[in-house]
């Protein structure tokens, strides 16, 4: 883990500006070390206020430039503020953090995302690809309009197989994401990574619940230290005896098996 000041590269408004999503370039020699799923802790002011740095998962990384892509949506102080860093500035980043996701060595790997939770889930898709396994992405959002601003062809650059749904029938099948699952066909074996809502993973979780793939979701919790100290992002989780037991979602995870997850406790 590392702590530095990391230069902006490419700071840029990705689609339509009103949809408020921003891809961030940094210089960085976290690239050398992060593994898909785990994601920096972003101081956003050089001031004190905020004092708590931001979580953002880690959407890329380019080891030979060492850099390191981060997406992400405008949504309070923090990621407005954030907004404003011009290039050649310098922000400050605690990296890489927590636990991600397991690369499968062969067989299928299927991606359920549901609408920003894509974001961790690409560097994954990449690694897989690379590996020469075969990938389909099932993803969730709002209408076309959120597909091309939250990097649609960052995943059809992968030339993976993508199944999209939206809530207004604008791309894809008219819905959410289980509506895809519930029309798909699956290979006999496969890994499942998600990442989306908390009420989405846990359904996509139950989806699962009959096959024999191992699904691996990704926690999103507020967080205070993003290292284990300050218990702010804790989960309820258990074992396979049904034993509940507390983890940190920002140093145990954020990415856990799902069938270790008590769901109903996050909801
Ligand atoms: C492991 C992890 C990875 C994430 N990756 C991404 C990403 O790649 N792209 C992206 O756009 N967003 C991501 N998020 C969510 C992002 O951290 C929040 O949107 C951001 O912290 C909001 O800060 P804010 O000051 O703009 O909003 P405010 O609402 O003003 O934030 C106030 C406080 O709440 C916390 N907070 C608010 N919403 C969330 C949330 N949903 N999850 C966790 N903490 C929250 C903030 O960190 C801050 O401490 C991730 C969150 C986690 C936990
Ligand atoms: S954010 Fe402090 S323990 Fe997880």
């Amino acid at each position: 883990m590392l702590l530095e000041d990391a230069k902006i590269v490419a700071h840029e408004i990705m689609g339509d500006p009103e949809s408020g999503m921003r891809r961030l370039v940094l210089r960085s020699e976290i690239a050398a070390e992060a593994l898909p799923g785990q994601f920096v802790q972003l101081k956003v002011s050089t001031g004190l206020d905020p004092l708590l740095r931001r979580p953002i998962s880690i959407a890329g990384v380019d080891q030979d430039k060492k850099e390191i892509t981060l997406l992400y949506r405008l949504k309070g102080k923090g990621t407005k503020m954030l907004a404003q860093a011009k290039i050649g500035n310098v922000l400050n980043l605690l990296g890489p953090l927590g636990h991600g996701f397991t690369v499968p060595q062969n067989g299928t790997l299927y991606l359920v995302a549901g609408g920003i939770g894509a974001f961790p889930l690409l560097p994954l898709a990449q690694e897989a690809v690379k590996k020469g396994l075969e990938v389909c992405l099932c993803w969730g959002g709002e209408n076309q309009g959120f597909f091309e601003s939250a990097g649609l062809h960052l995943w059809q650059a992968l030339g993976i197989d993508i199944q999209v749904s939206t809530m207004d029938g604008s791309m894809g099948i008219r819905g959410n994401v289980l509506d895809i699952l519930n029309n798909y066909e699956f290979a006999k074996t496969a890994q499942v990574a998600v990442c989306g809502p908390m009420v989405m993973m846990a359904a996509v979780n139950e989806f699962f619940v009959k096959t024999d793939f191992v699904v691996e979701a990704s926690l999103e919790e507020r967080m205070g230290c993003g290292v284990g100290a300050c218990l702010g992002c804790v989960c309820t989780l258990q074992d396979e005896q049904g034993k509940l037991r507390r983890g940190k979602v920002c140093k145990d995870g954020p990415v856990f098996k799902a069938k270790e997850v008590v769901w109903n406790a996050a909801l």
